[in-house]
């Protein structure tokens, strides 16, 4: 079958590899649609960190059920997409519910071999029905329950101010089910392309373009002086995240979503008197999937509308540099067939 591995920083390749087998407790999918994630871009580009290579990318994912052991409930020719958080089951996150954080968590595309070939053999638990939505609708589940995780950490209620940092995929997503949960929904970026977007395409009225504009004055204005009662990271910048409690209102919660390497830093009297709920949002769970999948049934969002460009296979070695720091862009999808 056909593949492509990032041999190593920079290198791509396809390579001709053997088709995967049905072992116990697995399933066999042929992919139909993968979209490009921040982390597959991180790892091409060599700054990912613990990355190891020669690895197959991707894990925002669709495809065809073609053989399946213990997977009640499925059948061959389903659309399928997947959890691609693999789990232990056994730690103290997985028996608590939490599979997400699993102490011993491998994520498929990132620490084993992911969905850029033309079968991926993935454990029979983390196959997920399409429930009526498309292939190229099931590839963008995964990178939407991140924000769908985040909001639901948030605990986030009708009419609450909230206020997205990043108005990247992660973050208008998360702005998406922030706003299906009721919410005033305020984005903040420094560029422009994804701030319109968020605008018309989202129908987020109130941006804050934090490069032209004050944020602390933008924020007072659009909440009526009461400032955020959350606020939710999706840039991973370290400044951000240490400017962003300033942001927050009194008995507020602080979500990060984003993840950058270095240490938090804030003001402690600035977190006491706040008295903050700082949490973080890693990954998510099947619960998180199912809000995605029966929000975009109930055409609560449109998840395609965050695909910039889909591009054939066959394309993505010659073209994945032009999307490394395009600003004009916010998810690309790739089509296998
Ligand atoms: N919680 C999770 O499990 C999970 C999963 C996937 C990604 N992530 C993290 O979420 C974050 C966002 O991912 P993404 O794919 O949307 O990334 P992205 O790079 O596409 O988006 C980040 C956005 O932040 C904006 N930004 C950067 N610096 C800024 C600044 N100084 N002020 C305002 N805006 C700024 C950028 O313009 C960009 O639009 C990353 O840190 C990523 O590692 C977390
Ligand atoms: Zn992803
Ligand atoms: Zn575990």
């Amino acid at each position: 079958m056909n593949s492509l591995v990032c041999s190593s920083p920079f290198n791509l390749e396809y390579k001709q590899l053997p088709a995967p087998e049905l072992t116990a407790g697995n399933a066999i999918i042929r992919i139909k649609n993968i979209c490009i994630c921040g982390t597959d871009l991180h790892a091409f580009e060599g700054t990912q960190p613990y990355f190891n290579y020669p690895r197959i990318l991707g894990h925002e994912l669709s495809g065809e059920l073609v053989d399946a052991d213990a997977a009640p409930g499925f059948n061959k020719g389903d659309l399928v997409t997947i959890i691609p958080y693999f789990n232990c089951g056994d730690c103290l996150a997985c028996r608590s519910g939490k599979s997400n954080c699993c102490s011993k968590l491998r994520v498929c595309g990132v620490h084993i071999d992911g969905g850029m070939v033309e079968y991926l053999s993935v454990p029979s638990y983390s196959l997920v029905k399409a429930e009526g939505l498309n292939s190229q609708q099931l590839a963008m589940v995964e990178p939407l329950a991140i924000g769908a995780h985040g909001v639901r950490r948030a605990g986030i209620s009708t009419g609450e101010n909230v206020l997205v940092m990043g108005a990247g995929p992660i973050g208008l997503g998360a702005a998406e089910f922030a706003r299906i949960a009721g919410a005033n929904v305020i984005m903040l970026d420094i560029n422009e392309y994804r701030l319109r977007f968020a605008q018309n395409q989202l129908g987020i009225e109130k941006v804050i373009h934090a490069g032209n504009e004050n944020v602390m004055t933008q924020l007072e204005l659009f909440t009526n002086a009461e400032m955020p009662a959350i606020v939710m990271d999706a840039t991973g910048n370290q400044e951000v995240i240490n400017q962003g409690l300033a942001y927050l209102a009194h008995s507020g919660r602080y979500v990060l979503i984003g993840l950058q390497k270095k240490n938090l830093e804030f003001s402690h009297p600035e977190f006491h008197k706040r008295e903050t709920t700082l949490m973080s949002s890693r990954n998510a769970t099947r619960e998180d999937f199912d809000k995605v999948i029966f929000s975009i049934k109930n055409n609560l969002l449109n998840p395609t509308a965050f695909v910039t460009e889909w591009i054939k296979f066959d394309s993505v070695k010659e073209s994945i540099g032009d999307w490394l720091h395009s600003p004009n862009l916010v998810k690309i999808g790739i089509e296998m067939d």
